[in-house]
């Protein structure tokens, strides 16, 4: 395991003590996509007496939970989640994220909107100062993709379509570069979400995290949004 891999599996141990914290055996719980996603499917196994079961993200997060014994429930088939515990690209300290490195933003947008509460779980080298270093990924309906990126262009992004990748949804991926420093999250996320042929992009501001912890070499730093102090 890599250093950061070491840190991501910390971040992970510490949201499986958070979530031990506030589920019941009837609770059912989000679970996000990613490597650190991954560890804390991993750790979660240990321990699957404590809730119901899940529902997840992506067919590559499924098929671990399964694998790792853990019931997975059809969204469909659920009305709220407990908690969603999830990975990052970016964090800035107003707990504005982007996700969608691994594709899944779509899915783990709605799972994020059907939880009471979010916490996000990163190595420290996820937080930055400001949003957009990181590509932003969009979710395009394949037919609009070429529409969708000459809209970017103009918005003053570099659209690179992710070739060879397709959504679980079946949808292709675009990833807008050269959109740092993203001053207004929220307004960028509206803004883009509003172009026809765009499913959803990778900013959560408006499902920003409740709670961020952040693993670095020496400890766990926990954030919570000013809103929800
Ligand atoms: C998946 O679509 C993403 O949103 C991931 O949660 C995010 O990219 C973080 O991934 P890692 O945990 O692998 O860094």
């Amino acid at each position: 395991m890599n250093k950061q891999d070491v840190l991501k599996k910390a971040a992970a141990q510490a949201a499986i003590e958070f979530t031990l914290s506030r589920v019941c055996k009837s609770s059912i719980i989000g679970i996000g996509t990613g490597s650190t996603a991954n560890h804390f499917i991993d750790l979660l196994a240990k321990c699957h007496q404590n809730f119901l079961g899940t529902v997840a993200s992506s067919k590559i997060s499924e098929n671990r939970l399964r694998t790792n014994g853990i019931k997975v429930l059809d969204p469909n088939d659920v009305s709220e989640l407990r908690i969603y515990i999830d990975g990052a690209d970016e964090i800035n300290s107003e707990l504005k994220v982007i996700k969608g490195g691994g594709g899944a933003l779509t899915q783990e947008k709605i799972i994020c909107a059907m939880a009471k509460e979010f916490l996000c779980i990163a190595d420290d080298s996820k937080w930055v100062k400001r949003l957009g270093k990181f590509p932003l990924p969009i979710e395009v309906i394949p037919m609009a993709r070429n529409k969708v990126a000459r809209e970017l262009v103009l918005m003053g992004a570099n659209p690179i379509w992710r070739q060879k990748f397709l959504t679980d949804n079946g949808n292709d991926i675009i990833d807008a570069h050269g959109l740092w420093p993203i001053e207004n999250p929220g307004a960028l996320e509206t803004e883009i979400n509003q172009i026809s042929g765009v499913v959803t992009n990778g900013i959560f501001a408006k499902n920003s995290p409740d709670t961020v912890f952040i693993a670095s070499p020496n400890q766990i730093t926990t954030h919570i949004r000013q809103d929800k102090t």
